[in-house]
């Protein structure tokens, strides 16, 4: 099976953008930017750009587009992108610059552009976030339209550093081709409806998607989930004719880096629900198509997992994806149903649209089960966590704080935005049952916080972080860098997190 969607091609340049052999350049341009490390550009475009600098056409804001044609370079035209204060400019701001300047280039058909680095990011991460940014804008939605329309993505993308710097910015833009190739990849599978994404496709696209890597997969049949006593994910799946899965994908590192290859063991779980309907405790009809994205958390680690595996993180890394589609049916769970977990642990199901936490609870305890010793989950978890952060932050909770910081590190790197939320003990008390170890509800107050209460539970005391992407993993406005549908949240976290074992107690 051949991965869609296509990658550009993405090379790296040392000419001067004067020489540079392109449809359009495209340079970030500051507030107030004299543009003197780029000779010979203001009078190339023939006075076009100090008189729209003038008449504040052109001010640098953040993701404004200036075209001009230019004279006398290799290119016909340049395109100034707004990039903000320069002293404010940093890799997030590198990143979503890049997008936004892609995505404007290919609403104007064009197939070959080439990005100029500017500012004063440091070399390696700014080609890194810049590959990222480009890559991200070759994403389509429209797949299922028979008529093509937005523009077609660049064929062709090089990335212009100064002279001398080549072989330093090739290894990050690589990387980051792969990391803004791996959140596409999520996305398409975000992208795609129930009913041709299942959970046994899902496991099919993962197995696709590991395919050119040295990922072993394994994907459980629902005989191998009654023989491991994942009740919970049996229970949620029992309302579907579409049997449930449970994709794991292994990294075992080439090059073992050193004394923690060998003890940390990072395991990352992701929701895979193919469709959300509630179940029994069914949702209201409207809206309740986006609940084929329920599986974001699935997929982003299904993506962060390629990238793991064709970076060579240094330790092992073992991504679990239950996958189930929660729907009513004459078998499915009733309100009042106690399911018994792998762990052993009963709970009491007041709420069958509250699925997430119980699917994610065996997968944590499969977790600890296959050796992990550091746990991370990704999640479309609660409407609560929406609330609480909007769709600009995930939500993140975990312990002990130390390894809740490790992963906030490496969001704020990844240029995810998540937020820290509390997990008081206090929160336990709503979860209390008259008959069973827990319920799966809280209720309304604290709705994020006691949904990873209940996630703890299965955390098995070792460190554990959650993130609630039910805000982010699908954007409903299109912003000049995000066009509205699926970002691909949480991939590149994760993929960073890999690397940052030398930081980790
Ligand atoms: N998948 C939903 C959460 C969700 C809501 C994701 C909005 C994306 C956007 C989850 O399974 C759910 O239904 N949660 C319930 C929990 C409640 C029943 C305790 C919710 O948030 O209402
Ligand atoms: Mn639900
Ligand atoms: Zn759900």
């Amino acid at each position: 099976m051949s991965l869609t969607p296509a990658v550009p091609s993405l090379t790296t340049v040392t000419d001067p953008p004067s020489k540079v052999e392109t449809e359009l350049l495209i340079l970030p341009v500051f507030e107030e930017d004299p543009l003197d490390d780029v000779p010979g550009l203001v009078d190339a475009s023939g006075g076009q750009i100090l008189r729209a600098q003038d008449s504040k056409e052109l001010r640098g804001r953040p993701y404004e587009f200036f075209l001009t044609p230019v004279s006398g370079w290799s290119a016909p035209r340049v395109a100034l992108v707004g990039a903000g204060k320069r002293e404010e400019f940093d890799t997030e701001r590198m990143r979503r610059t890049a997008t936004a300047a892609a995505l404007a280039a290919r609403v104007r058909r064009v197939r070959r552009i080439a990005w100029v680095l500017r500012g004063d990011v440091d070399l390696r991460a700014a080609a890194q976030a810049a590959a990222e940014g480009l890559v991200l804008a070759s994403f389509s939605i429209d797949r299922y339209k028979s008529v093509e329309k937005g523009g077609p993505p660049a064929e062709e993308i090089a990335i212009v550093v100064p002279p001398g710097r080549g072989d330093e910015a090739r290894q990050a833009i690589e990387r980051g081709r792969t990391l803004g190739e791996c959140c596409n990849l999520t996305r398409e599978l975000c992208n795609e409806p129930s009913n041709v994404l299942t959970p046994r496709e899902l496991a099919a696209r993962a197995a696709a998607i590991a395919s050119g890597t040295e990922l072993q997969v394994d994907v459980l049949d629902e005989h191998d989930l009654e023989r491991l006593n994942m009740g919970l994910l049996l229970g949620v799946g029992r309302g579907s004719d579409e049997r449930p899965r449970v994709i794991v994908l292994t990294h075992t590192p080439r090059a073992s880096a050193g004394g923690r290859a060998g003890t940390h063991v990072l395991g990352l779980v992701g929701k895979g629900i193919t469709f959300d309907t509630g179940g029994i405790s069914i949702k209201p009809a409207e809206g309740m198509d986006r609940m084929k994205t329920d599986m974001s958390g699935g997929a982003a680690v299904i993506g962060a997992m390629r990238a793991i595996s064709l970076l060579d993180a240094p330790i092992k890394v073992i991504g679990i994806i239950p996958a189930a589609e929660n729907m009513p049916g004459g078998r499915a769970i009733k309100p009042g149903d106690v399911l018994t977990g792998a762990a052993g642990k009963t709970v009491e199901v007041i709420n069958t649209d509250a699925e997430g936490r119980l699917i994610l609870g065996d997968a944590l305890w499969y977790a600890k089960e296959l050796g992990a010793t550091h746990l991370v989950d990704v999640a479309t978890l609660t409407g609560a966590c929406v609330v609480a952060l909007g769709k600009v932050a995930s939500g993140l909770f975990g312990q002990p704080e130390e390894w809740v910081d490790v992963v906030r590190k490496a969001s704020s790197v990844a240029g995810d935005r998540a937020w820290p939320m509390p997990l008081y003990d206090e929160y336990a008390e709503q979860l209390k049952s008259e008959i069973a170890d827990m319920i799966n509800s809280g209720g309304r107050p604290a709705g994020a916080c006691t949904a990873a209460m209940f996630l703890k539970e299965f955390a098995g005391g070792l460190p554990w972080a959650h993130l609630d992407i039910a805000g982010t993993a699908w954007a409903e406005d299109a912003k000049p860098w995000q066009p509205k549908g699926p970002t691909g949240v949480a991939v590149r976290t994760l993929a960073e997190l890999a690397f940052t074992s030398e930081t980790w107690k």
